[in-house]
């Protein structure tokens, strides 16, 4: 189904009076959620120009009828290498395909979100951006690239396309949909919304919840090569509500001994003061808690060679040594340029324009509302590493295993993940998690036994070493005794060899596995995106071949089809 940008107002039909006037269509794809949250910002602006768009995720969107669009407007992030969304791949194999429909009745305009770290920056934005031109569609203005502070880009971009739509004429020559009063289903636009009291300040990524720290303790055993900690935030009255399966945005501050070492190097004092959006704070300030400073970014590598005027870095830029950057950006973090590529006296100002702002990180909550009420529990693996042997923490990761003293608080927000949620009722779930990937089953099984649920349950979890990596061990076990987890395997990769994975347990239960997902059991996998989610899904597909008696082509339609009835779902990162 649609999403509906107003929920109360259910489904729209079109009156008598719009059926003349152009079909706007908001078409998002969203990993993380910004996608979502600028479609439906795009819903609103268009609503208030008193039009009526139709948003919808493209996880949901009957492919079929994309020939019948009139107005597309098209918000979609990018990740990894360049891939579109998970939940949008089905619609970029149809659009890329050759059973694309010709479109030369269809406007349209593409927002493209990503990430300038990566060398694939917003290309899911730009290949459809491209793909619907060639298609034969007109471009009602062009396609604007966001990097992570996207706020103004896409502000801008949201109202030089309403105001285009706002302007242009309906298929009889007539004003499409403006000048009106906002239709009837329009109780959520500003104007409307605006009229009644003031509404509660309701916590978010930009005014995150300050959450207390109840506990945080290190899960991993002694001897581990790992650091995985348990930590538990209170959300009390934050008014802040959660799902199983959704996850946690944490604002994260920067580790105080790098913004140390940082300002060493750069012989500037934490006192200096900095413009950041026309305030002004220090720079020690502006270091921990406004900007990223550990990974550079091609655009930091570009102002840095331009200050410093290094050949060396110079070069490095070119538009052709794509490899060759991302390369040396692996070895060379912001404190590793900034040492070794010396600039005398610099301007603070001018050193914090190479930045960008810091990000938030999620994490999937690892606990249910139903058991701990007021709570949100993440599962966390510390991010250390050494680089030039100076000792480096992950942003968040760090950030959190540094607020163990007992008024400690870290700035929180719920993002809601629709793409992974528990079935309403006792269909048989299948939980494949490697490493933290277990934190949303251990939010499952809560739910489930908060609720008394008694459908069937089945956890593959995969570890380093079962005596100090089996986290929350004692907890899978008394579910397994209890039976709300009916069935538990164990893959602990370095225990033995040959190294066994989450995916050579399921291959030995293949038999069972493929009878659960016969049973209309529900399939999770969760974890690592870049290896361990097509590993198991590699396994699946030869599972379902084996036991289903069908070829691969037959089992990846099998998978294929599960995955559009969302019987198959991710959350991998
Ligand atoms: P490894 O570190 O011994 O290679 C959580 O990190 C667990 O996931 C570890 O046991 C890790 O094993 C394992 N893992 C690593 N690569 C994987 C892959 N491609 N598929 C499944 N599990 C993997």
């Amino acid at each position: 189904a649609a999403i509906g940008f107003d929920d109360d107002a259910g489904t729209w039909l079109p009156g008598e009076a719009e059926l003349d006037s152009r079909l706007v269509t908001i078409l998002f794809g969203s990993e993380t959620g910004n996608g979502k949250e600028l479609a439906t910002s795009l819903a609103e602006a268009a609503t208030a120009q008193g039009l009526e768009p139709r948003l919808v995720d493209m996880a949901d969107y009957k492919l079929r009828t994309l020939r019948d669009e009139q107005d597309l407007l098209v918000v979609t992030s990018t990740h990894g290498e360049g891939d579109p969304p998970q939940t949008a791949m089905d619609f970029f194999e149809f659009l890329e395909g050759r059973k694309a429909p010709k479109l030369p009745e269809v406007r349209f305009a593409v927002l493209a979100l990503g990430d300038s770290t990566y060398e694939h920056y917003c290309s899911a934005g730009k290949r459809i951006d491209e793909r619907l031109a060639e298609l034969g569609a007109q471009r009602l203005a062009d396609r604007v690239d966001c990097d992570v502070d996207y706020e103004d880009a896409a502000a801008a971009w949201i109202a030089a396309v309403v105001g285009t739509l706002g302007q242009s004429p309906g298929a009889d020559g007539s004003p499409a949909r403006n000048g009106g009063s906002p239709s009837a289903r329009n109780g959520g636009s500003p104007s409307a919304r605006n009229g009644g009291a003031p509404a509660p300040v309701a916590f978010s990524k930009k005014h995150p919840f300050e959450a207390a720290v109840l506990e945080n303790i290190v899960l991993t055993g002694r001897g581990s090569t790992k650091e995985t900690r348990h930590v538990e935030l209170s959300l009390e009255d934050s008014g802040l509500t959660y799902e199983p399966g959704d996850a946690l945005g944490v604002v994260p501050r920067n580790d105080p001994a790098l913004v140390e070492t940082l300002l060493q190097r750069l012989e500037l004092a934490a006192d200096a003061p900095v413009a950041v959006k026309q305030e002004t704070t220090t720079l020690g300030e502006a270091l921990a808690g406004t900007f990223e400073i550990t990974a550079a970014t091609p655009r930091f590598l570009e102002h840095w060679a331009q200050l410093t005027g290094a050949a060396e870095l110079q070069a490095l830029c070119a538009a052709d040594r794509t490899k060759e950057r991302a390369a040396f950006l692996r070895g060379h973090h912001i404190l590793d340029l900034v040492s070794r590529f010396r600039v005398g006296g610099i301007d603070p100002d001018v050193f914090v324009a190479g930045l960008r702002p810091l990000q938030p990180r999620l994490y999937s909550i690892a606990s249910s509302l139903a058991a701990a009420p007021e709570e949100a529990h993440l599962t966390v693996s510390t991010v250390r590493y050494l680089l030039h042997d100076l000792p480096r923490t992950g942003v968040a990761s760090g950030c959190l295993a540094r607020r163990t003293d007992e008024d400690a608080t870290v700035p929180v927000y719920v993002q809601s993940n629709d793409h992974f949620r528990l079935p309403d009722d006792d269909t048989p779930i299948v939980m494949i998690g490697a490493g933290t990937g277990v934190a949303p089953y251990r939010a499952f099984m809560q739910e489930r036994e908060a609720r008394g649920v008694t459908g069937r349950s089945w956890l593959f979890f995969g570890e380093r070493n079962f005596r100090s990596d089996f986290i929350y061990q004692v907890e899978w076990q008394d579910l397994h005794r209890s039976g709300v987890l009916s069935r538990l395997d164990l893959a602990f990769s370095r225990d033995a060899q040959p190294k066994t994975y989450v995916q050579d347990r399921l291959v030995r239960q293949g038999r069972d596995v493929y009878a659960w997902l016969e049973d209309g059991a529900r399939l999770y996998v969760c974890g690592d995106a870049e290896r361990m989610a097509p590993d198991v899904h590699a396994a699946l597909v030869g599972i379902v071949a084996e036991h289903g008696g069908l070829d691969r082509d037959g089992a990846n339609a099998y998978l294929a089809a599960l995955k559009r009835d969302r019987r198959y779902l991710l959350d991998v990162y």
